[in-house]
């Protein structure tokens, strides 16, 4: 049995805001932004747009792409929607907070009707944590075949854009894959395993505060503090250079892969300068870390599944390609998956 990527999709929105665009309204520069984070733009939705509509967009994508390929079984979308068996939808920006799940607003839009669904708070880590989620719901029972893993934000409408120091890292996108379990795949095809780790203790260094059960919003309260993204720049930093080193040697431990036989790692995609810093520790080359943010910025769940989409439909992964995901985000979690294409 092997747990695979069958088709890829994302949603990115069309409004284009430049570093140059930002220097309009807040003391900061295009000089200063690239060279600390290796950003050069975000997208950013329009003010009726949610978290689901990208989302939705994202998995239709991934559909239309799945009825295309040779031996498709669905040849409509409409099939290929009914023929999903769960849908996990990873977000740190949800339609709504606590309930309902994102993941059911787009089953319901998706007209997935014979899928179960539900999101995964693990702020940028949330679609790894998803894929590993998802493989093992499909494992654990013979009649799951199908999940979408989904990863969308809408983190532009959390950022606080007076604050220089995050708001220029932030953007709104999503990207779908769609998973699929054969039985009678060959040896070490598709997810071949995952690292996933949380450490709460960090809880405060990424956090929207606001509107939660801990400063609940009441009757007739002043908003005084909107919910916003508040980050500890530095701690964060600290801990993503050490996740990503810790994950790719974990997860390489585990699978039995060595780096040299790593096509693509494909990281979370927050700052070059992190995962520089990684690479160096560990002798990886730059040009092996597929990298987008120069134009998307930060897009939290949505980063790495965007990339992947960029990486297969740029025609720029083969069959038996070894890929590799790594991600760390509020929680604090990290994590990563290896897949053989
Ligand atoms: O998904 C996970 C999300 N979070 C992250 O990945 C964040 C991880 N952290 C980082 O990427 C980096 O810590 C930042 C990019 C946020 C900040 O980079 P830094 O090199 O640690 O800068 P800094 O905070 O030490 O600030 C250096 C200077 C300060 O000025 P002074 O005090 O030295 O005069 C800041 O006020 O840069 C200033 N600064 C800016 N200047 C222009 C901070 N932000 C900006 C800005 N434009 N946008």
């Amino acid at each position: 049995m092997a747990i695979e990527i069958r088709a890829t999709g994302r949603a990115i929105p069309s409004k284009r805001l430049s570093n140059d665009d930002l220097a309009k309204t807040l003391d900061t520069n295009d000089e200063w932004i690239i060279s600390h984070t290796g950003i050069k733009a975000r997208h950013i939705a329009d003010e009726a747009t949610a978290c689901s509509d990208l989302a939705l967009e994202a998995a239709r994508h991934a559909l239309a792409m799945a009825i295309t390929q040779e031996g498709a079984q669905e040849k409509t979308l409409e099939d290929a929607a009914l023929s999903v068996d769960l849908i996990i939808l990873g977000t740190a920006t949800p339609d709504y907070h606590g309930c309902p799940s994102t993941a059911c607003i787009v089953q319901d839009k998706l007209a997935a009707r014979n899928a179960f669904a539900m999101d995964i708070t693990a702020g940028c880590t949330g679609f790894i944590y998803g894929i590993e989620t998802a493989a093992a719901l499909l494992a654990h029972a013979p009649s799951r075949k199908r999940a979408l893993v989904i990863g969308s934000e809408i983190l532009s409408r959390f950022t606080d854009w007076h604050d220089r120091t995050s708001c220029v890292l932030f953007g709104d996108g999503a990207g779908a894959v769609l998973l699929e379990k054969t039985s009678d795949a060959p040896q070490r095809r598709g997810l071949v395993g995952s690292i996933l780790t949380a450490d709460g203790s960090g809880a405060e260094h990424l956090i929207i505060r606001q509107g939660g059960s801990r400063h609940a919003f009441r009757a007739g309260d002043a908003v005084r503090v909107p919910p916003i993204i508040e980050m500890n720049g530095h701690a964060v930093y600290t801990f993503a250079v050490k996740a990503v080193t810790e994950t790719i040697e974990k997860l390489l431990a585990e699978t039995k892969f060595t780096i040299d036989e790593v096509r693509w790692i494909i990281p979370h995609q927050a700052n070059r300068r992190i995962l520089a810093a990684a690479g160096k520790r560990m002798g990886i080359p730059e040009e092996r870390f597929f990298l987008n943010l120069e134009e998307y910025a930060n897009t939290s769940a949505a980063s790495i599944p965007i990339a992947l989409d960029e990486l297969n439909r740029g025609g720029k992964l083969q069959k038996g390609d070894v890929i590799m995901t790594v991600g760390f985000g509020a929680g604090l979690t990290s994590g990563g998956n290896l897949l053989v294409w």
